[in-house]
Parts: C-alpha cells; structure tokens; sequence
C-alpha cells in the first residue's frame, strides 16, 4: 500500500480563498476590514519567519496587518500595557503574541491578558476552557488545520481510535480535546510514556507534535492508518540544510493510508486558520 499524500497547501489555498472572498463580501456591504495585530518580543529568528508570513498573509486575505516589534528586554508592563491598548481599538480584531517569549516574562499572564474575543490563537484560558468542555469557541490554528484534513479523509470519527503524540499546550492538548469532542478514542503519549509503539499500532489516527526527526516508524504504524505530522525539524541532511518531520516519511507511507508531508502538510495550513480565526473574531465583534 503507498498512503494517499494529504496536499495541505491546496487545502490552505481554498481556505485563504474563501477567507479573502467573505472578507470582499463584508467589506462591500459594511466598509469594514478585519485587522490582525502580530506582537513579536525579541528577535527569535523562526519566530521572525512565522511573523513575517503572518502578516503578508492577512494583506493578501484583504486584511490590516498591524506588526509590533518589541527589544527582548521589554518590561512585562509595557507588554500588557501594549496588549491593553489592542484590546480596545477597534481596528483590531485579532491579536497573537507569537511564543516562545522571552523567560523573563510570564507567558500565562500575557496571553490571559488578550481580550477572548480577540485570542486568535484560542490560547486563553477562557477559550482552552471551552473547547475543553466542547463549546464552540476559538481553537487553536495548528490543531484546527489537523482536524479541517482529518475530516476530508473521515467523515465521522466515532468508532476511531487515535493516539496523540506530543502534549503541548499549542498542538497535543487542544489537539486531544478536539478528536474526544468529535467522539474519537483517544490516547496521548509523550516524552515520559513507554510504550507509544504499542499505542500507535492501535491508533486509526496517529498526530505527532513532538519536535523529534523521524520519530514515528513503519512499524508502529496500523496499516491503512492516517499520520498527521506537526513537526517541523530543521537538521542537516548530506551536508545540507533540511526541513523534516516527527514521521519517517519514506518508510511510513508504504504503510499508512494517508499521511502529510513536511513540508506542505500541516504548516500551510496553520496559517490558513489564523486568517480564518480572525474573519471569525471579526464577525463574532461586529454581530
Ligand atoms: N509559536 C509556535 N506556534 C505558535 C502559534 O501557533 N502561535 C503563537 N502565538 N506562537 C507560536
């Protein structure tokens, strides 16, 4: 068996098409236009490249992208008093603080000081709490983009079974929530488990976010299974620079049913949702 490759930048690509064409249609009815402030603390040169995407993005989409550049020695206060201010301007619609932060700042505090309605990461308390308790609320971009391929390839996840590697608070955990909350069995492994081979060869989904090269092998895989790979592993590969997964990619597909690839999997698609979430914010703030 040779896995079906799931095509995340043509998913991502009619999703940002049909964010750019609602956004067309409210703009000519209402004159207004989604805006999405980037908060960027430091000079975190990935954190850089995702900024720099995000904001190019929602200028495509038809967008205001509001981009602030912050010293990594930024004082907490000048932070939440930045983040206060986005809070009440009604230009902005969404507001991200791209993580990791500098250590010196309270990561929990500064999120929780977004307003919900404009957590376009759906990393506030309030938000992780509802889509924990299954309410509709905003989900976190990565996780939302794993679940928009899953349900292409299965339209009804009751009677699955699927394992969760990796329990991050941005991708495994929300991740988790939402495969329970469409009624999917679910198992979560991560670094301190023992047996993830054994729980993988049980699982119909496997989603991997655990940041290791080549993790996931053939044989942990279920045949006919469908691997979703978050990881995104900058290593050197023949004396050049390469971008991986957390999947043995080549070995795998031989076996699963479907399966992303790194790049063009899941990555394109996080983007797509931010975009999505801040249309949604949008609307939710203008009834
Ligand atoms: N850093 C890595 N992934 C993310 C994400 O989805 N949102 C934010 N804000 N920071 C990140």
């Amino acid at each position: 068996m040779t896995a079906q490759i799931i095509d995340g930048r043509s998913y991502a690509a009619a999703l940002r098409a049909e964010v750019r064409e609602r956004i067309a249609m409210l703009h000519g009815r209402t004159g207004l236009t989604p805006g999405l402030a980037v908060v960027l603390v430091g000079q975190d040169p990935a954190s850089e490249v995702y900024v720099r995407a995000k904001g190019k993005q929602a200028v495509e989409a038809g967008m205001r992208s509001f981009e602030h550049r912050l010293p990594s020695d930024t004082r907490a206060e000048n932070l939440l008093d930045l983040i206060h201010r986005l809070n009440d301007d009604r230009q902005v619609h969404g507001i991200l603080v791209q993580l990791p932060l500098p250590a010196h700042l309270d990561t929990r505090a500064v999120i929780n000081a977004i307003s919900p309605v404009k957590d376009v990461d759906g990393f506030h308390i309030s938000n992780v709490g509802m889509v924990g308790t299954g309410q509709d609320a905003i989900v976190p971009c990565t996780p939302l983009g794993c679940m928009m391929m899953l349900r292409q390839y299965h339209a009804d996840f009751r009677g699955m079974t699927a394992l969760v590697i990796g329990h991050s608070n941005i991708v495994g955990k929300p991740m988790a929530r939402l495969l329970l909350n469409a009624d999917c069995t679910v198992m979560v492994s991560h670094k301190h488990s023992t047996n993830i081979p054994d729980l993988a060869r049980m699982a119909d989904i496997v989603v991997v976010a655990a940041g290791v090269p080549g993790l996931v092998r053939a044989e942990w895989i279920k045949p006919g299974a469908t691997v979703i790979d978050v990881g995104i592993n900058r290593i050197e590969r023949d004396g050049k620079p390469a971008l991986v997964g957390d999947v043995d990619f080549e070995n795998v597909r031989r076996v699963a049913g479907a399966i992303t690839p790194v790049p063009g999997g899941v990555g394109p698609m996080t983007i797509a949702c931010l975009l999505a979430n801040t249309l949604s914010a949008f609307c939710h703030q203008n009834g």
